[in-house]
């Protein structure tokens, strides 16, 4: 079985995963029990993968997962996502995943959205330069409200040219069931 990475903290990725000889860093914030991660890291395992999430069991889930996989580029961090971003070394994450976060479509609670101003200057600091930060959701209110506060930030620039194929989400399979559109925020950290 492959060696596990170190154990991953809210201030610190697994030993050898950031700096210039890593290789290039995924984070994915709200990793829910792990499905989207793990497949990743399976599928490019020249690439490291970190999952954040606030649940704990949600937590135990993903790197039950990991560990039943024989994963080395696989890690999770229990973390609230704003928090874990900000304890993140600059330009260190090549792609930062944002998949289906909590909509929170009563106005009054717009607040408790992990995609705000405060998410995107995180983002735009781990980002490395042509970095991508994916915001996917199934909520247009949110999707529009992404793309309105990404405009405060020029130097994430709206990208279309995503053409890698990405495994399906727990909450992607779901909505495809129900037949929900999905919407996509694809963001570019320019240098
Ligand atoms: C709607 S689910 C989507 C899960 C997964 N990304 C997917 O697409 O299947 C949102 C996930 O994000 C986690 N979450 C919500 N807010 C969070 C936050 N502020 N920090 C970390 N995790 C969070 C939840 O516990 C849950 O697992």
């Amino acid at each position: 079985m492959a060696q596990s990475p170190s154990e991953p903290s809210v201030d610190r990725l697994p030993a050898g995963w950031s700096g210039t000889e890593a290789p290039p860093l995924e984070i994915d914030v709200g990793c829910h029990k792990g499905l989207f991660l793990v497949e990743m890291a399976r599928l490019s395992p020249e690439r490291n993968f970190l999952g954040v999430e606030f649940q704990s069991e949600r937590v135990q889930r993903t790197r039950k997962k990991i560990q039943t996989s024989g994963l080395a580029n696989a890690a999770v961090v229990q973390a609230e996502g704003l928090e874990a971003m900000r304890g993140f070394p600059d330009h260190s994450a090549d792609v930062i995943h944002v998949l289906f976060p909590d909509p929170w479509p009563k106005r009054r609670h717009s607040l408790r959205r992990l995609v705000r101003s405060v998410f995107l200057e995180a983002s735009q600091r781990v980002l490395k330069p042509d970095g991508l930060l994916r915001l996917v959701t199934d909520d247009a209110d949110y999707a529009a409200a992404m793309q309105v506060t990404a405009a405060g930030y020029p130097a994430l620039r709206p990208f279309d040219f995503d053409q890698r194929a990405y495994p399906p989400t727990e909450f992607q399979k779901k909505f495809l069931a129900d037949g929900r559109p999905v919407h996509r925020v694809i963001l570019k950290k320019i240098t």
